[in-house]
């Protein structure tokens, strides 16, 4: 028998809840056109409701910090963070609208989305609760879809009270030093990291990033990830073979189970296979949060 695992550190993902209301259509419309589609849904999203599902069903025990409007959708968020076992304690109703992404998704699977931050965009600063809750957890989970006063706020309470910070760089933008001086990990896909570094070679965009930051974890999609830590060799790991049905929050699916693997103490390198297997099945199946597997799933697929 081997001894039970210590409690799992658990997770604080500071960051974005929308409702994503998907419209699908042979062909897009054109300025001043009306044209009629095919069918719609409506699904939870936001990079930061997306992570903390992807990591509370990998097997982490996660508190969301944010804030969703008092509309409906405010509602239907927080359930659908609740149910997928997310602390929902520390997310907020504002007064207003929840945020939203409209999406397009056109006959060759093309899309086109707006954004509207809503309540999301009220996150300017933390409450002592919030800290305290950044205070007990093993890693903080961030990303930029929350005003930057806010992202800047939790790395800064993170980091004040000795605990990791992973951001997740999108949507891609110029980062300001003093975010860069409280980022532990830097989880950039093959575009953000282009867009931040100036350079397209994943390679290079690695070296350079580590300028900024200590840890470099660039997303590759099917070419998997690269992992690079100042003073060494920024090192390759392959993609798993996946039958890709949609990718879509198959990066949120990497960075939530990471962040779970991370927490209980695995190697980086260890952590990394165990997220590139949670990353393999979520592009297998459809849709964003529905496609992101429990861990025994990613424990089988990893083996
Ligand atoms: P994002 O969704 O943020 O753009 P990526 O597309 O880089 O992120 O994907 C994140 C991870 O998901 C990759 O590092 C890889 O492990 C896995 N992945 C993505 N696409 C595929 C694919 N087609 N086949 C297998 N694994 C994939
Ligand atoms: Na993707």
């Amino acid at each position: 028998m081997t001894a039970p695992p210590a409690r799992p550190a658990g997770i604080a993902v500071l960051g974005s809840a929308n409702m994503d209301l998907v419209a699908y259509v042979k062909v897009a419309p054109a300025r001043g056109e009306t044209v009629t589609g095919e069918s719609f849904r409506t699904v939870a999203g936001g990079k930061g409701a997306n992570q903390a599902i992807a990591a509370a069903r990998a097997g982490g025990a996660v508190a969301m910090i944010g804030a969703v409007g008092d509309d409906d959708f405010g509602g239907r968020l927080r359930a659908a963070l609740a149910d997928a076992g997310v602390d929902t304690g520390r997310l907020r109703t504002a007064p207003g609208p929840s945020g939203i992404a409209q999406i397009v998704v056109d006959g060759e699977g093309h899309n086109a989305i707006v954004v509207v931050p809503g309540a999301n965009g009220t996150v300017t600063g933390l409450t002592s609760d919030d800290e305290a809750v950044i205070g007990r957890a093993g890693a903080l989970l961030l990303q930029l879809e929350l005003p930057l006063a806010g992202v800047l706020a939790g790395a800064r309470a993170a980091r004040a009270q000795g605990v990791r910070t992973v951001l997740t760089p999108a949507p891609a933008q110029p980062l300001p030093d003093e975010l860069l001086a409280v980022t532990d990990l830097l989880v950039p896909n093959e575009h953000e990291a282009a867009a931040l570094s100036g350079r397209r070679d994943p390679r290079a965009a690695a070296r350079a990033l580590l300028d900024a930051v200590p840890e470099v974890v660039i997303t590759l999609g099917a070419a998997g990830s690269l992992h690079a830590v100042r003073g060494r060799e920024p090192l390759a790991v392959p993609a798993l073979a996946a039958d890709v049905v949609d990718t879509t929050a198959a990066g949120d699916t990497f960075v939530g189970a990471l962040a779970v693997a991370l927490g209980e103490g695995r190697e980086t390198a260890d952590a990394l296979g165990w997220a590139t297997a949670a990353s393999a099945l979520s592009v297998e199946h459809p849709g964003a949060s529905s496609s992101m597997p429990h861990r025994a799933a990613i424990d089988a697929r990893a083996a």
